[in-house]
This record gives C-alpha cells, sequence and structure tokens, in this order.
C-alpha cells in the first residue's frame, strides 16, 4: 500500500512546486458556528462536511496533493451520546456517497486510526471505500477517525517489537524505518499543519509527521471554510523558510535529507 503512494511523493522545494504538497487540517469550530447561529451543534458539524467537501475540491487547484483532515479523535468518545452518534452518521453518508464520487475523480482514501472500537458498519465502509479507491494516484485524501497521534506511535511501537520478538527485525531502528509502521506510512512528508477557530494547539494530531509541518492558525470556524481560506494558509506557508533545523543556506540540502528521512 505505501509503495503505490510514492507517486504522490515528489519534491515540494523546487522552484516550480513551492508547495505544500501534503496539508493536514484540525477542522475547529463547529459547535461555536451553531451556537452563534442558535444552531443544535449536529447543524455545524453538517456544515462542516459542506466546508469538507468544498476544501477537497479546491485543493487540486492550490497544487496540494494530499490532505488529511481530523475528524474524530480517540478523545471525541468523551463527548455525549448524541453528538457522538450524529458524527457516527455524518462519517456513513460523506464516506458512502461524497468519497464514492471522489473515487471516481481519482482520489485515494485512507482512514487513519485504530479501527478497533469503530461501529461494524463503519469499519466495513471504510474498508470499502479503501479497497475501492486503492489504485487512485492523483490525490490522496486521509481522513484521521479514531485517531490519536499519541496511540498512533504506541501502535507503531508495539508492532516493530512484535517483529523484533519474532526475530523478523533487529532491535536498531532508523527513523525512516520507524515512520514506515505509522498509520501515515507512504504518505507525503507533512508540509503544512492548519488549525482553525482560532484555537492554539495540536491535539494530539499528527504528533510524528509534524516534526517540521509548518503551522498556520486562522481565526475562521470550520463550517466557513474553503478553497480561498486554505489559499490564505498556503500563502502563509510560502512566505515562509523552511530550515528543517539547518541555517537558511542549508535549506535545500537538509530539505532533501529530511525528505530520505
Ligand atoms: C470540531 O468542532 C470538529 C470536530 C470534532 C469534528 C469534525 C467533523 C466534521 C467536519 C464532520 C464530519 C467528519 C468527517 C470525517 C466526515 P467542535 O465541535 O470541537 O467545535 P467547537 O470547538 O466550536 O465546539
Amino acid at each position: 500500500m505505501a509503495d503505490d503512494m510514492r507517486a504522490m511523493d515528489a519534491p515540494t522545494d523546487g522552484p516550480s512546486d513551492p508547495g505544500p504538497r501534503h496539508v493536514a487540517i484540525i477542522m475547529d469550530g463547529n459547535g461555536r458556528w451553531a451556537a452563534a447561529r442558535g444552531l443544535p451543534r449536529a447543524a455545524g458539524h453538517k456544515e462542516g462536511v459542506a466546508a469538507l467537501k468544498r476544501t477537497v475540491r479546491g485543493c487540486a487547484g492550490l497544487g496540494v496533493r494530499c490532505l488529511t483532515v481530523f475528524g474524530f479523535s480517540t478523545e471525541n468518545w468523551r463527548r455525549p451520546a448524541d453528538e457522538v452518534s450524529d458524527l457516527m452518521g455524518l462519517v456513513r453518508s460523506y464516506v458512502a456517497s461524497d468519497l464514492t464520487g471522489l473515487a471516481k475523480e481519482g482520489v485515494r482514501i485512507r482512514v487513519l486510526g485504530r479501527r478497533e472500537g469503530l461501529p461494524p458498519d463503519i469499519a466495513a465502509i471504510v474498508r470499502k471505500a479503501e479497497r475501492d479507491t486503492a489504485h487512485n494516484d492523483r490525490f490522496l485524501l486521509q481522513v484521521a477517525f479514531n485517531y490519536g497521534g499519541q496511540a498512533d506511535i504506541v501502535d507503531a511501537a508495539r508492532r516493530h517489537a512484535e517483529r523484533v520478538l519474532a526475530g523478523e527485525a533487529p532491535v536498531d531502528i532508523s527513523e525512516a524505518d520507524f515512520g514506515e509502521l505509522l498509520s501515515t506510512a507512504g504518505a507525503p512528508p507533512l508540509d503544512l499543519i492548519v488549525r482553525t477557530s482560532g484555537e492554539v494547539r495540536l491535539s494530539n494530531f499528527l504528533l510524528w509527521e509534524a516534526a517540521y509541518a509548518e503551522l498556520v492558525f486562522q481565526d475562521i470556524l470550520w463550517p466557513d471554510y474553503g478553497p480561498e481560506a486554505l489559499k490564505a494558509a498556503i500563502d502563509e506557508y510560502q512566505a515562509r523558510e523552511r530550515r528543517f533545523g539547518g541555517r537558511p543556506a542549508q535549506t535545500a540540502i537538509t530539505a532533501q535529507t529530511a525528505k530520505a528521512n
């Protein structure tokens, strides 16, 4: 699976492609959007799905080849049962309907996060969406669902330990090899993380992958989001100088090294 995705994994730092190639979004503010209108939170989540559709469709024109969104965290189970049920219902309809259309447009769908604990019908929908789009390589849409960055790292460490115990891998492991055990294995390096709604934290999202990503926080509630707002975030990204821990003159070389790692 990981190997097929490398077609989307070309350098972003050439002058002809300033990137970002891979953008991740923490879609925050659905509840506040609804409250400001005197609507139930479910209405905010519904509009959030519409914003997600707009944003995915705007990606191609902005040069983005991979989008990762935070749909439901391992911590979101703590929300009231009716809200959890609303979010599950939206995922059912989104994955079953819109994502099928996206699949025809060359979008590969991948769901990040633990499958255990998902309602069985959602797990089946997810499996089908991934299977039916596995051949697509124009655009990669990763939906983090029942996902936590720390849990993903723990799961990867457990897999490594199992391989070591089975005599299939040495104890010593490089960052690159460890990255191959994460649920994002094979996706392009993460260039930009956006969080909407004015909150300024990562909330356990893509902790490993965020190592050298640029962070942009936008004061816009997620249901109001779309290609224009994404373009503003990309403009901010492109005005930054990425150093990957080096000095400015070393940036191009070090960026390649970071990608190789
Ligand atoms: C944050 O808003 C958003 C979420 C918890 C979930 C995001 C979900 C969607 C956009 C809908 C469906 C998702 C998929 C994957 C199809 P919040 O409720 O925390 O807002 P608040 O901070 O204003 O209360």
